[in-house]
């Protein structure tokens, strides 16, 4: 079972990035947990990062042939775009949002998300843990286990 991981702008600079905000895990740190954890699982990943949004939809789109299904923190994007939104709708793979932060309690901005209406679930708040929260229940979506 492959699952991809997409990864939106400034997502690169985690490790040195506002640390008191989003900790001091590394995107390769990150990367290295999934990779794990979903070894753990029985799956396998692909993970990315882009810092450009045509770039992540051509992933979303390329993952319709490649996975099961999609965990994706798009970073400012998710309360942008809409063609981010678009991408996971059109390829309707079951997609698990995530985010470091706890999105609802920072800045009005950041409450709106255009992605969680199209997303199964959203894991937030829980820093570099949240993404293997999100494997977890992915895996278990994918293998209809919802104990
Ligand atoms: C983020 C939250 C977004 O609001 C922000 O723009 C990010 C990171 C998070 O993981 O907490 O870049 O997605």
């Amino acid at each position: 079972m492959q699952i991809t991981i997409l990864n939106g702008p400034n997502l690169n600079l985690l490790g040195t990035r506002q640390p008191e905000v989003y900790g001091s895990t590394t995107l390769q740190d990150i990367e290295t947990m999934c990779a794990a954890k979903a070894e753990a699982l029985g799956a396998s990943i692909t993970f990315h990062q882009s810092n450009h949004e045509g770039t992540l939809v051509d992933l979303v789109h390329e993952a319709r042939t490649t996975s099961a299904g999609l965990i994706i923190n798009a970073g400012a994007y998710t309360h942008t775009s809409i063609a981010l939104m678009d991408a996971v709708a059109s390829v309707a793979l079951p997609c698990i949002e995530v985010h470091l932060s706890n999105i609802h309690a920072r800045e009005s901005f950041r409450h709106t998300s255009y992605l969680s209406p199209v997303a199964l679930g959203l894991i937030c708040g829980f820093g570099a843990k949240g993404y293997e929260l999100a494997l977890e229940g992915l895996v278990a979506h994918l293998r209809k286990d919802r104990s």
